[in-house]
């Protein structure tokens, strides 16, 4: 089975390739510009692999998507390039307009010239997700759940984009008949997050004794799930999902920001044990503008439909996720020192 994955030198991206190249067999091509958060160091377990090249390339340019559809043939396409941090798409949305949206549709357009061109067979079996967000929903208040039928409602510049990107997805199915599906998922945390992510900046202020920044009162919610629950959903989707279909997926871990970051503390004072309590690091500060409250997903039609479960519970992966972070500095340490040191994004004169 080939697959061509964009954005495999990211967070989810990696842990994708990683499972598709090692554990499902596949013949994987990952397509990836290399931005500030694309790292190859994240695929140095299957660089190596007889089944798995690199293509560095922007998703934008339609010449070289092209190219790429033509000369790898690809059976299912899993698209993940994306900018992927609100505070960034605050300070600036140019880049997430350009690449979310742009891009999308520069890759939409190159599969449909591609997958018009296949046999009938073929062309039945094809399959294009497009891996989305449940930020698309909005904020929820006290009650409720993300469903898939929710109506859009996106706060951010990064959520606007990704909402329009869900939306070309499924015009492209709906017109031009492409066998898209689309998912939406919540909060991923795990090995290889870039640390501008609220669990790796905090695990990694908290080990250089640096504050510990908590958006407003931390009463914000979000709902986390493993990287790697994540990465076997997003195969299960793209192999056995209905064309037209959206899936949510979550692994229904609700969490505060503040236990989030007190948790991550905790397991420091056992793991990595100063003098005082690393909770003393925790510093309110101003609050993100336009903050969604509240983040839940309903995942039930990927659970009863397809049959995922997640694996991991919040308790034992957040744990695994500090422990990988104190085991594996020769990752962050580069990007710590050279690429993002940890100062605060997302504020804008007047805010
Ligand atoms: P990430 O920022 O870690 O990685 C994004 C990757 O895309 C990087 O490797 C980057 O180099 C690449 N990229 C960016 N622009 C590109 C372009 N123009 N052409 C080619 N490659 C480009 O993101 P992530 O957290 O791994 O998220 C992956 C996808 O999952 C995104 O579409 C995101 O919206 C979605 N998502 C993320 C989360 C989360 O919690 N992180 C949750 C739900 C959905
Ligand atoms: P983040 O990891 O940026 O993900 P998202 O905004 O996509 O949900 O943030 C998760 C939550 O943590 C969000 O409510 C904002 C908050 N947060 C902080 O309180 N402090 C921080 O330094 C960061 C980066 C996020």
């Amino acid at each position: 089975m080939r697959v061509m994955v964009t954005g495999g030198a990211g967070f989810i991206g990696s842990a994708l390739v990683r499972h598709l190249v090692g554990t499902v067999g596949a013949d994987v091509l990952n397509i990836d510009k290399l931005t500030y958060a694309g790292n190859l160091a994240s695929l140095s377990s299957v660089e190596n692999a007889a089944n798995y090249r690199f293509l560095r390339a922007d998703i934008c340019d339609r010449a070289a998507m092209q190219e790429a559809f033509a000369s790898f043939r690809p059976e299912i396409v899993m698209h993940l390039a994306a900018e992927s941090h609100v505070d960034r798409s605050i300070s600036g949305a140019g880049d997430f307009i350009q690449t979310n949206i742009v891009g999308t549709f520069s890759l939409l357009d190159a599969a449909r010239g591609y997958w018009d061109g296949l046999e009938a067979e073929a062309k039945s079996a094809f399959r294009f997700l497009h891996v989305s967000t449940d930020e698309v929903y909005g904020s929820l208040g006290d009650d409720g759940l993300f469903e898939e039928v929710t109506a859009y409602d996106p706060s951010s510049p990064y959520s606007a984009s990704k909402a329009a990107s869900d939306h070309l997805a499924i015009a492209w199915h709906r017109t031009y008949g492409l066998p898209v599906v689309v998912s939406n998922c919540s909060n991923n945390y795990g090995p290889f997050h870039f640390p501008e992510k609220l669990i790796p900046l905090m695990i990694l202020n908290a080990l250089e004794g640096k504050p510990l920044p908590v958006y407003g009162n931390g009463a914000n919610i979000r709902d986390w799930l493993y990287v790697e629950d994540h990465a076997r959903a997003l195969f299960t989707i793209a192999s056995r999902g209905r064309p037209g279909e959206k899936y949510n997926v979550g692994g229904r871990n609700e969490r505060r920001n503040i236990e989030v970051v007190e948790r991550i503390c905790a397991i420091l004072d056992s793991v990595f044990p100063g003098k005082e309590a690393h909770s003393r690091l925790i510093t309110n500060v101003t609050d993100r503008p336009g903050h969604d409250a509240r983040y839940a997903i309903d995942a039930t039609k990927l659970e009863t439909e397809l049959g995922w479960k997640a694996e991991e519970n919040f308790d034992s992966g957040i744990e695994k996720t500090v422990r990988w972070y104190l085991d594996n500095e020769w990752w962050w340490r580069p990007l710590r020192d050279n690429v993002y040191s940890g100062e605060r994004l997302g504020t804008f004169k007047g805010r």
